[in-house]
């Protein structure tokens, strides 16, 4: 699963610009699986036949950013798509996707040398005041090497493995969801099911949950789970009564979030479901939103899965690895309680 994780997540595809990611996972299907691929790039995988079923979702967009204007003198502007925290930016090295490759950059601070005023160091950079150096000594230059206003930006990611344990990366919100979702299709491929299990590769869920929008309508279910992120609040600088999720501690049924209440009697039963195949899962609230609120108005009990993060949303998301083991399991358990 990792190897596959850290190919997911290095992929270019901020959202809106998901084709990238949409690619690698079709290159990645079983030969002869049923998808569709709809105007706003969602790809759904369907498995099974028959009446009703199970809706998947995970979402292929990252966080990321634009390029906003090229000054004259060579450096980048760039535009933030939201939700990301410009504390994290300066320093980064950053990946601008051009029609004629990727382009590289490194985001500038000034150094304190050239600070008259050292209480400047306190202030935080918005992201109007950044600017990319991509190393191009004019304007033309940049736009030589390819450079366009609203070409794709994303981080360069590091993929780290700590203490065996854990993984910290950039997107695995949500490409390890994809990863999830991507396994379970080729587990259960060949599997005989008397219910459709549709797999949904969304698009544009940091923007609103959107492609999730279009999937509900499209596909008729009986149940939807979002595969995504919780933030945990068990650090030092939070507290678990802001989002109670443990690390490492399973599966993460997210009862409660800012979009979305599921069912409490649903919530039990998938509780349930999950207890009997051996798999530990906690019963949670966290902040934000998932693809399960935006498909639950189109009619499926509706509940996101997620694995518990610490530092959503920055380039050091991390979560444990046993945590995404068991959410497959329990995505393979659940097919075979509601399709098989
Ligand atoms: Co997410």
């Amino acid at each position: 699963m990792l190897e596959l994780l850290e190919e997911m997540v290095n992929i270019h595809g901020v959202t809106g610009y998901e084709t990238p990611v949409r690619e690698f996972v079709e290159s990645k299907l079983p030969k002869g699986v049923k998808k569709n691929v709809d105007n706003m790039g969602d790809l759904v995988v369907t498995i099974g036949k028959g009446k009703g079923g199970i809706i998947f979702a995970a979402h292929m967009d990252e966080l990321g950013m634009v390029v906003a204007g090229i000054r004259d003198d060579g450096f980048v502007r760039i535009k933030s798509l939201g939700g990301i925290d410009p504390r994290i930016m300066p320093g980064r090295i950053l990946r601008i996707l051009t029609t004629k490759g990727e382009v590289r950059g490194v985001v500038g601070i000034k150094p304190p040398h050239l600070m008259p005023d050292r209480t400047e160091m306190n202030k935080v950079i918005q992201f109007e005041d950044m600017h990319l150096d991509v190393g191009a000594d004019s304007g033309d230059e940049a736009r030589k090497m390819g450079v366009e206003i609203l070409d794709p930006v994303t981080f360069h990611k590091t993929f780290e493995i700590i203490n065996d344990k854990y993984v910290a990366a950039r997107a695995l919100d949500d490409r390890a969801g994809c990863t999830i979702l991507l396994m379970a299709i080729k587990r259960l491929a060949k599997k005989k099911l008397k219910k459709k299990v549709h797999f949904a590769f969304t698009v544009q869920e940091e923007r609103g949950l959107r492609g999730a929008q279009l999937v509900g309508h499209q596909f008729e279910a009986d149940y939807a789970f979002a595969v995504d992120t919780a933030s945990s609040g068990r650090v030092p600088s939070s507290e678990p009564a802001m989002g109670p999720a443990v690390v490492g501690g399973g599966p993460a049924l997210r009862a409660i979030d800012n979009r979305h209440i599921s069912d409490p009697a649903f919530v039990r039963e998938v509780k349930t479901v999950a207890e009997r195949a051996g798999i530990p899962v906690q019963v949670i609230f966290t902040g934000g939103g998932t693809d399960a609120a935006a498909i639950e108005v189109q009619g499926p009990k509706s509940l996101p899965i997620a694995f518990p993060a610490r530092y959503t949303h920055s380039p050091v998301e991390m979560v444990a690895i046993k945590d995404l083991e068991d959410i497959l399991a329990l995505v393979v358990a659940l097919v075979e309680e509601y399709a098989a």
